[in-house]
């Protein structure tokens, strides 16, 4: 008997896995983990197969990734690129290895190769004659994007082969991906610029092989592992796949060292037992092993299941810790940006060797779409370092009270009725001086990337701000060590400590107080740019949008969200207050005095209004520079720098012959440092 529910759940999961296909392959944002679609995926496959009158030939388990961009030139593969199937344990390895030899009795004794599933993106390089003519993403695994131009600019992919005694046609597969370090530092720069970090490597890659604009491609530091050599034409394949990729290594592409051939099934069990943890220290992010039959003529006899794997091959996965515990509350807070941020109240568990009692619930429509319901036994992960996240709920489990979650109406902080600007996932907090986001200010301002003030994270910010001793981040400025000292966990030293901290932050160079700040789409590199051209906050809130736009790498967005930071009176008071305790309010002009004094002897008049630098700051630059600033022309004068508006002294200096430039100019002969 069919359980009348089951064509409901079934049409439910096949939705939530193409709404996660499209999220991951089309828009390069997953919305679920790996985990947990794998999950997914195979509970669909598992009713599928038990209720063939359920099953699609348009269900997401019959197809392999998404659809291709649209954008790019489509091209098909010589032959389909496949997907893996999953082991998540050394039994469903086991029951692989015995599937294979039922198929082919020879599997039993056939020697495996065991290497790392780098986690990238898939790539198809067609070489002809030893030219690289065309690159192909995965796509659909029939039909995927030509992106040969991007991965011209890939140094590993060579673009000629080493070598000479190659197949006329081959194609060599293998994983685009980034390495952790690299990928921190794509983030770091976007993060500089103002623009958002991406979410991981994978997606990263996978964005950047397909991205338009090759310079994009080539600033996300794509390296490449080759996998696979498929001979098409005018040679004979290779004989064992650990030889294909000994092949590919000797015509100069790069390929994983940690790869093996092993004589059997217990040799891989034994060989696999230690790498659920060393998968995490490679430089890459890995997802874990694959395991494939060497013999290359035994591995075409295997076959492939339902179009889609290869009989003859398998990823052995290591999933990222987890832990199931009750869900016991969630708690709305306002992050920076005024959006809700729940977060879930957890009956403490370990996780991945740490205690585990909060963990981030992302946003209102992940917790609706997978049903979490406060009082819910939910799985828990936490990946390396960071911020553990709620999976989802064990609906097997549920009793009956568990309570469904309304996101609120109005602000918890401030009681302003919440925003949900159309097409986001996310409600917002409008009030600017919401308490709940202005901690998060604060919390921002101490920190590392803002003012680093050692000693103050936001459990001591807390418990300033309960204490009714700060309201603002202009307030820490009036600390006394005598008003910490009564405060838990304030021993003397402490108490001078911090507010030793707290004075050493005033010395911190302009820029550093900018991003302190938290004004939208101002990074660091956007807050050095400003805070060299102006010199000080004083200087910086008297400019004319015009002149900040008029800086190289600034533009209307930043100025505009400048004006409005400076225009709101709570804002303009706590910079009145930063000024007053002299809080980082000048930049020191760079470069070393003894360095190059390219105005050595130079006497220079400025005229009119210069695009970006003040008087001073021109002054300040020229002088540093060696040179001499003088109100008037004479016969002297050396250069006259006019900006806009320049009246008689252009005038005279076009009479007198004297060289005039205009500030681009100026701050090209300055230098670099200026
Ligand atoms: S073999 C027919 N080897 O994993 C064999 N794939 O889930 C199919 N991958 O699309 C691929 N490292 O992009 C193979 N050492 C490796 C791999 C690897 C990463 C990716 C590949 C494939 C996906 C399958």
């Amino acid at each position: 008997m069919t359980d009348p529910s089951l064509p409901a759940d079934v049409a439910a999961l096949r939705a939530q896995l193409e709404r996660a296909n499209r999220a991951y392959y089309e828009l390069d944002a997953p919305e679920i983990s790996d985990e947990e679609y794998d999950r997914l995926f195979r509970r669909l496959q598992a009713l599928e197969t038990a209720h063939p009158d359920l099953d699609h030939p348009d269900s997401p388990t019959h197809r392999v990734g998404g659809a291709p961009a649209e954008f790019l030139p489509k091209a098909t593969h010589a032959q389909p690129m496949l997907s893996l199937d999953n082991a998540f344990t050394d039994e469903e390895l086991r029951a692989w290895h015995e599937r294979m030899t039922r198929v082919d009795g020879r599997a039993a004794a056939a020697a495996l190769a065991v290497e790392v599933k780098i986690d990238g993106a898939a790539l198809a390089l067609t070489y002809q004659d030893g030219v690289l003519v065309r690159a192909v993403t995965r796509g659909n695994g029939t039909i995927g994007e030509d992106v040969t131009g991007n991965m011209r600019t890939l140094p590993d992919i060579p673009l000629r082969l080493a070598g000479a005694d190659w197949p006329t046609l081959l194609e060599v597969r293998g994983e685009v991906y980034i390495p952790r370090r690299a990928f921190a530092k794509v983030n770091a720069a976007r993060e500089a610029r103002g623009e958002d970090p991406l979410s991981n490597p994978r997606n990263a890659a996978a964005g950047a092989l397909r991205a338009l604009d090759p310079a994009e491609a080539r600033r996300r530091r794509l390296r490449f592992f080759a996998y696979q050599l498929l001979v098409l034409e005018g040679g004979p394949p290779p004989t064992s796949h650990h030889a294909g990729l000994d092949t590919l290594a000797a015509w100069g592409f790069p390929v994983e060292s940690h790869r093996t051939v092993l004589p059997g099934l217990e040799e891989v069990l034994a060989f696999t037992a230690d790498w659920s943890e060393r998968i995490r220290t490679l430089e890459f992010d890995a997802d874990g092993l694959v395991v494939k039959v060497d013999d290359v003529r035994l591995q075409q006899e295997l076959g492939v299941v339902g179009g889609r794997i290869p009989r003859w091959a398998i990823a052995r996965k290591f999933a990222a810790e987890s832990a199931f515990t009750q869900l016991l509350d969630i708690e709305v807070n306002i992050g920076r940006t005024g959006a809700l941020a729940p977060t879930a109240i957890l009956a403490p568990v370990r996780v991945g060797g740490a205690m585990v009692s909060r963990a981030t619930l992302h946003n209102e429509e992940i917790i609706a779409a997978r049903d979490i319901r406060i009082g819910d036994v939910v799985e828990v992960i936490r990946a390396g370092d960071v911020i553990p996240k709620v999976l989802g709920p064990d609906r097997s489990r549920r009793t009956g009270a568990e309570q469904p979650w309304v996101a609120p109406d109005t602000c918890p902080f401030s009681g302003t009725p919440l925003v949900k600007p159309e097409g986001e996932v996310n409600r917002y907090c409008p009030d600017p001086h919401c308490p709940g986001r202005a901690f998060e200010a604060m919390v921002h301002f101490v920190s590392r990337a803002g003012l680093d003030i050692a000693g103050l994270g936001p459990e001591r910010l807390r418990q300033l701000l309960t204490a009714g001793l700060i309201r603002n981040a202009g307030d820490l400025y009036t600390l006394t060590a005598a008003q910490l000292i009564p405060l838990e966990r304030f021993a003397d030293t402490a108490a001078n400590a911090l507010i030793e901290a707290i004075a050493a932050s005033r010395q911190k160079p302009l820029h550093s107080l900018l991003v302190a700040l938290g004004i939208r789409h101002v990074g660091s590199a956007a807050a050095k740019l400003l805070a060299r051209r102006f010199g000080s906050m004083a200087a910086l809130r008297m400019a004319s949008p015009e002149s900040i736009e008029a800086l190289d790498g600034v533009g209307p967005a930043i100025s505009q969200s400048l004006q409005e930071f400076f225009g709101d009176p709570v804002h303009a008071a706590l910079l009145d207050e930063l000024a007053r305790h002299e809080v980082a309010q000048h930049e020191a002009v760079e470069g070393p005095v003894d360095g190059p004094r390219p105005f050595e002897g130079r006497i220079v008049v400025l005229t009119g209004t210069l695009p970006t630098l003040s008087r001073g700051r021109a002054t300040e630059l020229i002088e540093r520079a060696g040179g001499t600033v003088k109100s008037s022309v004479s016969g002297k004068t050396s250069l006259v720098v006019a900006g806009s508006e320049a009246g008689d002294k252009l005038a005279k200096a076009e009479a007198l012959g004297v060289p005039v430039i205009d500030e681009a100019e100026l701050l090209r002969q300055l230098g670099p440092g200026a």
